[in-house]
C-alpha cells in the first residue's frame, strides 16, 4: 500500500514543499521571528516530564484551547500537527471511491491523504485571480461526496474567504462535512472557528507550527460538532501530544502579544516583497497570508529556470509545479526577516543585469 513517503510526484519533499533549503531561504513558511520566548523557559522546566506518559485526555491543553476559542472541550480533538488530522479525518469518514470535493490549486497533502485512504479527489478550477470558487464547490458536490476541503486563507495563494461566504456555502452543503483548514489564520483573513457550536457539519482544523513558530513540536487540533469528533476520537491515537508540549502550548497560547508582532512583522515583509517584485516585472497576486504566489518576469522561459539560477546563488523558494494547476511559470515565496528579502532581491537584480548586459542567466 501506498504511504505518505511513495507515489509518483508526492514524495513528502513535495507535499510539504521542502524543497532545497539554502542560506536565503523563502521556502519554507516558518515563523521569521521564531516562535514565543516564554516556550523556551517552560520547555526547559519541563524537561523532567520525558519520563512520564503524558496526560492522555491532556486536560489542561484542552481547557486553554476551550476558553480561548469559545469552543466545549467536548469538541476539540489533538493531534501530533495537523497533518495527522487531515489523516484521520480521510481516514474515518471514507469509503473506498467515496469522493472528496476540493480546490485544485491547495495544500497538496490534501491529495496525498485523500488517495491514500481510498477515496476519489474531485478538483475544482479556481476562479481567474487564484480565489477558491465556493459555487463551482457546491455545484460538484453530490451524493459521493463524503468531505469538502476548503483550506482558508489558501496555501499557496495566502487569499482568504469572507466568513459569511464561507458559511453561507457550509449550511448550502450541509450534511456533508466541510474541513476548514485555518493553518495559516494568525496571518490574515477571519477565523469561524467560534461558529462549530451551531454547523453540524463544520471541521475547523488549526496548527501551531505557523504564526506560533513550534513547527517541531508537532501540535494542531481540530474542533467541531460532537458526534463527529467523538467518532474520530475512537480512532485517534491515545496520546496524541507528548507530555513535554502540553504546558508549552498553553504559553504559547497565552502570548498573544507575540502573535501580534508576528502578524505585524508578516504584514510589512509582504507588502515590502509585493512592491518589490513588482518593480521588477512579477505578477504578484494579493495575499493576505504568510505566503506569497508569484508568476516570474517573462523575460524568464520558465519558472524551472529561474529557481535553477536561484538556487546556485543560494536562494531556495518553492517552484509552483509543486502545486497541482499551476504551470511552469510560478513560484511561492514565504517572506522572511528584511535581511533576507534583500537579499533575495539582489539576487533578482544580479541575474536581470546579466540578462540586459547579453550574459546568460549564470
Ligand atoms: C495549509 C496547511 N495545512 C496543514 C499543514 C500541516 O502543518 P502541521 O502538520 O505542521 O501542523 C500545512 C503545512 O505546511 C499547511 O500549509
Amino acid at each position: 500500500m501506498a504511504g505518505f513517503f511513495s507515489g509518483k510526484n508526492m514524495k513528502l519533499p513535495k507535499l510539504y514543499a521542502l524543497n532545497k533549503k539554502l542560506k536565503i531561504d523563502l521556502s519554507l513558511s516558518e515563523n521569521p521571528l521564531g516562535c514565543s520566548p516564554s516556550v523556551f523557559r517552560v520547555l526547559r522546566k519541563n524537561i523532567n516530564l520525558i519520563t512520564e506518559y503524558p496526560d492522555p485526555y491532556a486536560t489542561k491543553l484542552i481547557s486553554s484551547f476551550s476558553k480561548r476559542f469559545k469552543v466545549s472541550e467536548k469538541q476539540i480533538l489533538l493531534g501530533n500537527g495537523s497533518e495527522s488530522l487531515i489523516d484521520l479525518v480521510c481516514r474515518v469518514l471514507l469509503n473506498p471511491e467515496d469522493e472528496v470535493v476540493l480546490p485544485e490549486l491547495t495544500f497538496p497533502l490534501f491529495e496525498k491523504a485523500i488517495l491514500l485512504n481510498k477515496g476519489k479527489p474531485v478538483f475544482i478550477k479556481m476562479k481567474e485571480d487564484f480565489q477558491i470558487d465556493l459555487q463551482a464547490l457546491k455545484n460538484r458536490a453530490s451524493k459521493n461526496t463524503k468531505l469538502i476541503i476548503v483550506c482558508n486563507p489558501n496555501n499557496p495563494t495566502g487569499k482568504s474567504l469572507k466568513p459569511v461566504m464561507l458559511l453561507d456555502f457550509i449550511k448550502s452543503v450541509k450534511p456533508i462535512p466541510v474541513l476548514v483548514d485555518e493553518a495559516n489564520i494568525e496571518f490574515g483573513g477571519k477565523s469561524i472557528i467560534r461558529t462549530v457550536k451551531r454547523n453540524i457539519n463544520l471541521l475547523v482544523l488549526r496548527t501551531f507550527s505557523k504564526a506560533y513558530g513550534l513547527a517541531g513540536l508537532r501540535i494542531g487540533f481540530l474542533a467541531g460538532p460532537n458526534n463527529l469528533i467523538t467518532r474520530l476520537k475512537q480512532f485517534s491515537q491515545p496520546f496524541p501530544l507528548n507530555s513535554f508540549v502540553e504546558q508549552a502550548a498553553i504559553t504559547a497560547l497565552e502570548d498573544q502579544d507575540f502573535l501580534e508582532k508576528t502578524k505585524n512583522f508578516m504584514t510589512e515583509e509582504r507588502e515590502f516583497l509585493t512592491s518589490e517584485l513588482r518593480k521588477r516585472n512579477f505578477t504578484v497576486f494579493e495575499s493576505e497570508a504568510n505566503n506569497l504566489l508569484v508568476k516570474v518576469n517573462s523575460i524568464f522561459s520558465s519558472a524551472t529556470r529561474f529557481v535553477q539560477f536561484l538556487n546556485k546563488n543560494e536562494v531556495s523558494v518553492v517552484n509552483g509545479k509543486s502545486f497541482r494547476g499551476l504551470g511552469d511559470s510560478f513560484i511561492r515565496i514565504s517572506p522572511r526577516r528584511r535581511k533576507t528579502n534583500r537579499l533575495f532581491l539582489k539576487t533578482i537584480d544580479k541575474i536581470l543585469s546579466n540578462m540586459d548586459n547579453g550574459g546568460t542567466y549564470d
